[in-house]
């Protein structure tokens, strides 16, 4: 019996006429690796909005390691232990990435922060942002200017700064998107090396990428969950098959 940290029952998150999320309920047991795959448009980022609160559900409900965050705003979801990752890149540029460590790692604690003064890292800091740098295989950048680094290091430091808040779950929005073969290897290499403690759910187009990196994978279609099952039966399945083929879905 494995303990459950995510359940959402019903939850919809409609936009005027449009339901983005359509009445999915899911649940993901304490450090499982998930992955939530689907053609694009079948809802997949705004049900991350849902769960770490940037969109407010239309209906429904989300329970996350006991408490019920349905109506939380993303900051109050973070401290419970919800980090994301987001599909384009969310970084400051013209910082370093040490800088945009502690610049996260501040935000969860609500601290006062200049961006112009000079971030010095305390005591408690330093080995947690050296900690996330290195899970991210970034230990040796902390000095570097990020809009000098290449992009596949960028997103790698998306990863290091949802990782320096210690999270319980962490939700990943296309990790590896728009990175060459060998940067891909790196972000996959990254996922798995991660701390089995922690709850990994994954947005991922890719099915060979996803598909090698969890236990088990929710394929979603016009913001309804289509299927769920073990990685080793989704390739086989008919209805994922059709709706990444294109194929239109008949009643
Ligand atoms: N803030 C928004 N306002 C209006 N429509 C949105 C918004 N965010 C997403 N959508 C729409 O919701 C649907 C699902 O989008 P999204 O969740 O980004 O899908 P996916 O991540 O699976 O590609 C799309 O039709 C998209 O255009
Ligand atoms: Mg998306």
């Amino acid at each position: 019996m494995s303990e459950t940290i995510l359940t959402l029952t019903d939850v919809v998150v409609a936009f005027d006429a449009l339901r983005a999320v359509d009445g999915v309920s899911l649940t993901v047991p304490r450090g499982q690796r998930r992955a939530i795959i689907g053609p694009n448009g079948a809802g997949k980022t705004t049900l991350f909005n849902a769960i770490a609160g940037a969109v407010p559900p239309t209906s429904g409900k989300i329970v996350f390691n006991g408490h019920d965050v349905t109506n939380l705003p993303p900051h109050r979801r973070a401290q419970l232990g919800i980090s994301r990752t987001f599909q384009i890149t969310n970084l400051f540029p013209t910082l370093t990435v040490q800088d945009n460590m502690i610049l996260a790692l501040r935000g969860l604690s609500q601290r006062k922060f200049s961006l112009f003064g000079k971030p010095d890292t305390d005591t408690t800091e330093a080995p947690r942002i050296a900690a996330a740098l290195t899970a991210a295989r970034i230990g040796e950048r902390a000095g570097v200017i990020v809009k000098e680094m290449s992009y596949g290091e960028q997103r790698q430091l998306e990863i290091a700064i949802s990782l320096v808040t210690t999270p319980t779950m962490l939700l990943l929005d296309e990790p590896a998107a728009g990175l060459s073969p060998s940067e891909r290897s790196m972000v996959a290499e990254i996922i798995r090396s991660l701390d089995r403690d922690i709850t990994v759910v994954l947005i991922e187009h890719d099915m060979d990428l996803a598909l090698g990196l969890v236990d088990y994978v929710t394929c979603m279609f016009e913001g309804r969950v289509l299927v769920e099952e073990p990685p080793e039966g989704i390739r086989r399945n008919k209805q994922v098959q059709e709706v990444y083929l294109g194929k239109p879905r008949h009643a």
